[in-house]
């Protein structure tokens, strides 16, 4: 569950990140690999491209925060695809690390333990729809 105030605290501290988007991405891919570097061979395409379509997707996630209802559909089919290129559940335990070490580093100070608790349920929100709907389609396939 993501209370009001946390709701705030993503979305005041995510306005932070925005302007330093392609740096955050690039500190995000960079310790993701540095936690497995195994995950590097699943990445075909351009990882520039791919920051951008990652830093979208967490724009739309925390704008999203007020309904995340209509969102939960879009999730379950990323989800699916996610498993399509070889993803397994752990595997957003290390993603959602490589996320908060990223806002750590981006946010300096402002990443207090409030923020880190309320991005942590955030993720979690975010991976739980995600992976339900790579199960839902494992089991109808
Ligand atoms: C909340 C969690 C995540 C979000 C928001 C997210 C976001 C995205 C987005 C927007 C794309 C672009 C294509 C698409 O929409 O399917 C993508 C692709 C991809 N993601 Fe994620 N992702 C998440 C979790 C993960 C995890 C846990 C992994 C595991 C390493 C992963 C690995 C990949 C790979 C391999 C691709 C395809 C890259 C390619 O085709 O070159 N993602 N992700």
């Amino acid at each position: 569950m993501i209370t009001p105030q946390q709701k705030e605290l993503v979305q005041k501290t995510w306005v932070m990140v925005v302007p330093i988007a392609d740096t955050a991405a690039e500190l995000f891919y960079g310790r993701l690999f540095e936690l497995e570097p195994e995950y590097k061979k699943m990445f075909k395409n351009d990882m520039t491209e791919q920051g951008k379509k990652l830093m979208k997707t967490i724009n739309i996630a925390v704008e999203a925060l007020d309904d995340v209802e209509p969102l939960v559909p879009v999730l379950k089919k990323m989800g699916a695809d996610h498993a399509g290129y070889g993803v397994k559940e752990r595997d957003y335990n290390v993603v959602g690390a490589a996320l908060l070490w990223t806002l750590e580093k981006g946010l300096g100070d402002a990443f207090t333990d409030e923020v880190k608790n309320a991005w942590g349920a955030v993720y979690e929100l975010l991976a739980s729809v995600m992976k339900s709907g790579a199960a839902e389609a494992e089991q109808a396939a």
